[in-house]
């Protein structure tokens, strides 16, 4: 990937997310494995933060993920922090689980194996996966694509990140467009999209200190009611 990429696809988007886009990513750009790339250079400071996931291909069993990133300044080994917090359950989504990683990278650079890493919440933990940053705006969305094993290429996946949390049907849709133009690792309108509601809907996210218990309760019995099982990926 050529270096003046990021900053083209950065006006892309931004024109894109407004409703104006009229260019692709160019055709040289395109993805065809994700093995066949490496995870863009990224200024940390500004990638840090949290970031919310809305949309995975295939399909994975989380949702209302939250990933935040934390970056120790002077810190050359292990300086990025990431902290993902996700539902445990459908039918309980404001109880969170959090998974842990600390990893090494290098500030502007591009890394050529993308990044390796095991998330830890003992006494369990995932092993090694591949990300990589296929691309980033850092104030609206970032794309990633890995392989959850890394000698598997079956196990292939594609992300969506945004630094909104529920960006509209609009949005997701010109985001999917423009990741699909980018990699086979998404599909064009049609991925699967992660709960990410805050709103008082059944099978949506909020915190538990903003529900009252009578409400929580309420709210387990109507799931119970209602079977709440079907479908972990209502949009
Ligand atoms: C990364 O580099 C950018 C540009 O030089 C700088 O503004 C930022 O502070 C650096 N971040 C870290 C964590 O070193
Ligand atoms: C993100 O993680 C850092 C480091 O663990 C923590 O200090 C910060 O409060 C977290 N932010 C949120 C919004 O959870
Ligand atoms: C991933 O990291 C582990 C531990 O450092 C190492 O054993 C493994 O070879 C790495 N795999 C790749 C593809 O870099
Ligand atoms: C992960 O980080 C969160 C937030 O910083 C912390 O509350 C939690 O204890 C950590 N979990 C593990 C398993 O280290
Ligand atoms: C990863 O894939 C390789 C090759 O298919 C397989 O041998 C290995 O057991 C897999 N590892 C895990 C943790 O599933
Ligand atoms: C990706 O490429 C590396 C190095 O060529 C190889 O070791 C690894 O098995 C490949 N992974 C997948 C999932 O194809
Ligand atoms: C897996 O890798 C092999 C060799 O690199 C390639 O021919 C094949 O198309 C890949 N399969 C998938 C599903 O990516
Ligand atoms: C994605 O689908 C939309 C609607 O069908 C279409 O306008 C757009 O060109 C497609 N994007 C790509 C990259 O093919
Ligand atoms: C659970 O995590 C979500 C973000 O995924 C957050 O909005 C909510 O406040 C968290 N709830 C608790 C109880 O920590």
């Amino acid at each position: 990937m050529s270096s003046t990429t990021p900053a083209l696809g950065l006006v892309c988007l931004l024109v894109f997310l407004q409703g104006s886009f009229t260019a692709q990513a160019q055709a040289g750009d395109y993805v065809e494995l994700c093995n066949l790339t490496s995870s863009i250079a990224v200024d940390l400071t500004q990638f840090s933060g949290i970031w919310w996931e809305v949309a995975r291909q295939p399909a994975g069993k989380d949702f209302c993920t939250e990933v935040n990133i934390t970056v120790l300044p002077n810190q050359v080994q292990d300086n990025v922090l990431i902290d993902t917090t996700y539902g445990v359950s459908p039918d309980y989504p404001w109880v969170n689980q959090t998974m842990n990683a600390t990893l090494t990278v290098e500030n502007i650079t591009v890394a050529q194996d993308g990044f390796n890493f095991t998330y830890w919440n003992p006494p369990g933990y995932t092993p090694y996966a591949v990300y990589k940053i296929l691309y980033t705006d850092y104030t609206d969305a970032t794309f990633i694509c890995g392989y959850t094993n890394q000698t598997d290429n079956s196990t292939s996946f594609g992300m969506i990140l945004t630094r909104d949390r529920t960006p509209t049907t609009d949005a997701l849709n010109k985001l999917q467009s423009f990741a699909f133009g980018l990699s086979s690792n998404f599909l064009n309108g049609t991925m699967p999209v992660i709960t990410q509601g805050e709103s008082f809907v059944l099978s949506s996210c909020y915190a538990s200190s903003g529900a009252s218990t009578i409400v929580s309760m309420l709210l387990i019995a109507l799931a119970f009611f209602l079977g709440l099982s079907a479908d972990r990926q209502i949009i």
